[in-house]
């Protein structure tokens, strides 16, 4: 009875609408109409961009995802006209008939896709109106990121969204075409599974039916994408989506999408291979952009020792150099009780950065001190020498030095000494900031490299133990295989990242699929023999039943689009994404629930006390 009284009345209040989209549904979209169209009757339907008077002529740009179009309402107008026209304001929904006129030559804008014409309105009809606007639509929208969040249906219509919005379709459509094409399967894994934790915390979600028992959103779908394998699926992908319960950054998000891909009878060249092909592919269809071939391979050890990063953006040089053999020979105390300590000295070559101020030197010093160096040790290269800073140290070793470095005159050389990965991190950043604040990250220049040979475990100091580099199910190289118990840190991984500017957008590996391989990483990093089987029971007992070799990686999606973007927060490229808070400011989630719910999932809250308003 309700739903007929609430239909009747929607049909009551709609009325004028649908007869509207009878009688003024679009012919045309706003991006359509050109030259050859003139004196064509069109119908446009779309959102008022801009209205503005000119002395009894109206303007009225008006916009929909695929352009924007003038419609004119000429002076000998109707008075009806008019007045619809002065009343349609910023981003009303409105729909026009009219006819195609040509501007003349001089009246033509070159801005505009449509420019050489204009659309003479002969009826228009106001199908939505619009509240005031939180901010403008606009392509350089200077809005508040937690407005535009709160407002993203208004956010959503600007075209630098649209724009982006669609890449992402344009994108993920050719990745699924490639890889379709190259015998891949798109296979959907579960969003509710066991709480096996892969590094971040999980999201959990309590189960009803079974009373404190909770499922875990994934993380990845990494071990429902190996289980596949030992199904037969030998080509496996999916756009999937990641949970994770971290603290959200510039390039990270709660939920984000990864290009999950895994492939049996493999080895790391195959991968690479496959992943190669699919950003050719998908780089050329979807951003118009021919990458090469194949991507550089660069040692995990290399890239730190180069780069002072295991994610170098090689858009430009400034390499850092060994400067050991130099300090060594110095009388400068706090570098040789370094190396005395079995750390090590580096140095970097700062282009053109002789002239630099003290205050510039020290915000370099900080970007290193992040990275806990405990100084930057500086020197200008002049006609007479080195200057400033620690030069007295190094005048004796000048031509040596500066032969060492390739150092010209009017550069900074700069130099960390401390522990292997301090140095190379803290050094790392500082060719970073230089990379920045020297213009040389050409957003254009799409530069991807492989890094390769990482490590297979990390010490984690706090937990006093070895622990996963990666993940638990990465192979070890086989020249390792003997005696990885021994000396865990030195074991190299069938493990790999892809890096593209700067950012990790792949990690994967070759996983292990013999059942003794996985016990001894497992004992390696702690993990008993029935914690393993508790965890990841399931998959072990796949491995046990004919498991072929393995491997895959996982693009993540927006990351990737994000830097083809020219963007440095994922939440350009993400239609509705969380805040750093890890709130949807527009759907107000996370919410609290009702005591109800609560009940039937047999919760009961233990909440921090709330904290006092400053
Ligand atoms: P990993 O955890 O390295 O590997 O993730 C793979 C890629 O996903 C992207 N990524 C993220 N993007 C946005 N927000 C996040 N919070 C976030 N976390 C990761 C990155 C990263 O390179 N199962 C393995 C892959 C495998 O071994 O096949 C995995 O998830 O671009
Ligand atoms: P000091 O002799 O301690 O006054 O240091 C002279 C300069 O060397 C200062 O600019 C310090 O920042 C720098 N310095 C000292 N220790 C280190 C280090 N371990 N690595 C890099 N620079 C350092």
């Amino acid at each position: 009875m309700n739903e007929s009284i609430n239909h009747l009345l929607y049909k009551e209040l709609y009325r004028d609408n649908i007869r509207t989209m009878e009688t003024m549904r679009r012919t045309v979209t706003c991006g359509q109409l050109r030259q050859e169209d003139g004196d064509k009757n069109v119908i446009l339907n779309g959102w008022v961009h801009r209205n503005r008077d000119h002395g009894g002529i109206h303007f009225i740009n008006l916009r929909d995802r695929y352009g924007i179009t003038q419609i004119v309402i000429d002076q000998d107008a109707s008075d009806e006209l008019k007045a619809i026209a002065e009343q349609v304001k910023f981003e009303y929904c409105i729909a026009v008939e009219g006819t195609v006129r040509i501007r003349p030559e001089s009246m033509r804008n070159s801005d505009m896709d449509t420019g050489e014409i204009e659309v003479v309105a002969a009826k228009i009809e106001i199908l939505s109106n619009c509240l005031t606007l939180p901010f403008m639509i606009d392509e350089e929208s200077d809005a508040k990121e937690e407005l535009r969040l709160a407002y993203r249906f208004l956010d959503l219509r600007s075209t630098g969204m649209q724009k982006r919005i669609k890449l992402r379709h344009d994108f993920t459509f050719a990745v699924r075409e490639f890889l379709s094409d190259n015998g891949f399967l798109e296979i959907e894994t579960p969003t509710l599974i066991k709480s096996t934790p892969e590094g971040a915390r999980d999201f959990l979600v309590p189960s009803r039916i079974q009373p404190g028992k909770f499922y875990a959103l994934p993380q990845s779908p990494q071990l429902f994408k190996q289980i596949l394998m030992v199904s037969g699926f030998d080509k496996y992908f999916q756009i999937a989506r990641c949970y994770r319960d971290e603290d959200a950054r510039g390039d990270r998000q709660l939920e984000f999408t990864q290009i999950d891909m895994e492939m049996s009878f493999v080895n790391r060249d195959d991968v690479f291979a496959v992943t190669e092909g699919m950003f050719g592919h998908v780089f050329s269809k979807a951003v118009g952009i021919t990458l090469p071939e194949n991507f550089r391979r660069i040692s995990y050890d290399d890239a730190m020792n180069t780069y002072g990063s295991d994610k170098p953006d090689l858009r430009f040089d400034i390499p850092m150099t060994s400067f050991d053999d130099f300090a060594e020979k110095s009388s400068f105390n706090a570098f040789k009780g370094v190396l005395e300590n079995g750390g090590c000295v580096k140095a970097l070559v700062a282009p053109g950065c002789a002239k630099y101020s003290r205050k510039l030197i020290t915000e370099l010093e900080d970007a290193a001190k992040i990275y806990k160096a405990k100084g930057l040790a500086w020197m200008k290269v002049s006609e007479n020498g080195f200057e400033g800073g620690v030069s007295k140290f190094f005048n004796d070793s000048y031509q040596e030095i500066v032969d060492h470095m390739k150092a010209s005159v009017g550069d900074l050389i700069l130099m960390v000494a401390d522990s292997w990965l301090v140095t190379c991190n803290s050094l790392g950043a500082v060719r970073s900031k230089l990379g920045k604040d020297l213009g040389l990250l050409d957003p254009n220049r799409f530069e991807f490299c492989w890094i390769i040979d990482f490590p297979l475990f990390e010490y984690d100091e706090e937990g006093e133990r070895w622990a996963a580099a990666h993940h638990m199910f990465s192979m070890p190289q086989a020249q390792y295989l003997d005696t990885m118990e021994e000396n865990p840190g030195e074991v190299k991984g069938d493990l790999y990242d892809l890096v593209l500017n700067g950012y990790e957008v792949a990690s994967g590996s070759i996983r292990i699929h013999d059942p003794e391989i996985q016990k001894r990483i497992f004992k390696i990093v702690g993990f008993s023999e029935e914690e393993a089987e508790e965890r990841f029971g399931f998959l072990l007992n796949a491995f046990r039943y004919g498991a072929p070799p393995h491997g895959g990686i996982a693009p993540g999606l927006d990351r990737m689009l994000m830097i083809i973007s020219g963007e440095t927060s994922i939440k350009e490229v993400i239609a509705f994404p969380k805040n750093s808070a890890g709130i949807s400011p527009m759907d107000d989630s996370p919410s609290p629930v009702d005591d109800e719910q609560l009940k039937d999932l047999h919760l009961a809250l233990d909440l921090p006390p709330v904290k006092e308003q400053e």
